[in-house]
Order: structure tokens, then sequence, then C-alpha cells
């Protein structure tokens, strides 16, 4: 804990960037199994959102361990150390007015909400990217489920290590059941009925 350290308000506010912006910022957070589609998802959507001319940042479970994030592995307390490191970065993006995604598997319901708890209401999202166990172990791009299966890879979630799925998400996209494109119109959506984004 920072002793003797005070909070400075800085001049500009989040609500003056965001009217800069012309849009409210927020995280779209993206937790599922490896392989259940949320990177490959977050792209698409950041894509689409770019191309609306909005403001916007991807941090990605797989970019971010080769930086901030390099010292941690993948035991219980490096994921929840690795998840509210991650919490904390999304939240200043959120104050400089951007629209940030995360795609991070994100296991354990304690460490989401923590994330969560940092922002206002309205300014997390949680979304499911739900695929069985199975798909994801067909799809494999990595050939991560094999060595996990063989015991090569030790502590490999939905295999050695558990997923709690969210209870309460702002979405659920299946994305063994719909295409990439209906998943990501089903985020778009959502983004302008909470007034985030515009139609
Ligand atoms: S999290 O559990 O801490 O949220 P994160 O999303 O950062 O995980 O990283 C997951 C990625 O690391 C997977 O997509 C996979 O490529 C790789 N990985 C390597 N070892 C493991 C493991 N034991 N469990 C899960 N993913 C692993």
């Amino acid at each position: 804990m920072a002793h003797n350290i005070v909070w400075h308000q800085t001049t500009i506010s989040k609500e003056d960037r965001q009217s800069l912006n012309k849009h409210k910022s927020g995280i779209l957070w993206f937790t599922g199994l490896s392989a259940s589609g949320k990177s490959t998802l977050a792209n698409e959507l950041e894509k689409r959102l770019y191309d609306r001319g909005l403001r916007t940042y991807l941090l990605d479970g797989d970019n971010i361990r080769h930086g901030i994030n390099k010292d941690l592995g993948f035991s219980p307390e490096d994921r929840t150390e690795n998840i509210r490191r991650i919490g904390e970065v999304a939240k200043l993006f959120v104050d400089a007015g951007i629209i940030v995604l995360t795609a991070f598997i994100s296991p354990y319901k304690e460490d989401r909400n923590l994330a969560r708890s940092l922002v206002n209401d309205g300014e997390f999202i949680e979304i499911y990217v739900k695929c069985s166990l199975e798909e994801c172990e067909k799809r494999d791009p990595k050939g991560l489920y094999k060595k996990a299966k063989t015991g090569e890879i030790p502590q490999f979630t939905g295999i050695s290590s558990p997923y709690e799925e969210p209870d309460h998400p702002e979405l659920i996209v299946e994305t063994d059941k719909q295409s990439l494109e209906q998943s990501v119109e089903q985020v778009i959506q959502y983004l302008v009925k909470k007034g985030i984004i515009q139609q």
C-alpha cells in the first residue's frame, strides 16, 4: 500500500475527453475458455468500431503476457494478479475516454468482479464468449489442449484448472452457434442501446 500519496485531480476530466471523442468510454471485457474466440471477436469488433471513427484499444492476453505481465504464469495467484493489473490498465483507458476491449480467459468470478468494481456502473460490459470445451478442444489453434491433456502443460483452463462461468454477464456470445458477423452485430447493438455509441 502506498503511504503519503494523495490523488491529484487533473484539469482535464474523463468527461472532457469523452466529449472531444464524441462518445462514451468503457470496458468490453471478453471472458471465456482458450480458443473460445475472444481475440477473434475483440479484433473484429475493434475494426468495426474504428471504421465508425471511434477511439478504441485492445488488450489481449497473449500480447500483454509478453510485456507488462511477462513475470506472471498460470497459478491461481498469478492469474489473479494478471487480471488485477489488466483491470487497472483498462480503468486508465476509460479515464482517457477510450473504448477498451480486453481478451483474457479471466477464469475467476471474483477477479472479474474486482475489475468491474474499478469503474462506474455501466462502464464495465462483461461479454461471456461461450463455446463448449469439446469445440475449443477441436479448434485447438495453438495445440495447447493436446499438450494439456498429456500433462505437458499443467494448470490448463478447462482441463486441469477451473473456468468459472459468469452468473450475470451483460452479454453472452455463443461462438459455436453463431457466426462472427452475428456476434459482432450483437455487441454493437448493445452499445447503441446503452448509448455508448451512436447508431
Ligand atoms: S488468464 O487465465 O490469466 O486470464 P490469459 O488470457 O492471460 O489467461 O492467457 C491465456 C493464454 O495463455 C491462452 O490463450 C494460451 O494461449 C496461453 N496459455 C499458456 N498456458 C496456459 C494455461 N496453463 N492455461 C490457460 N492458458 C494458457
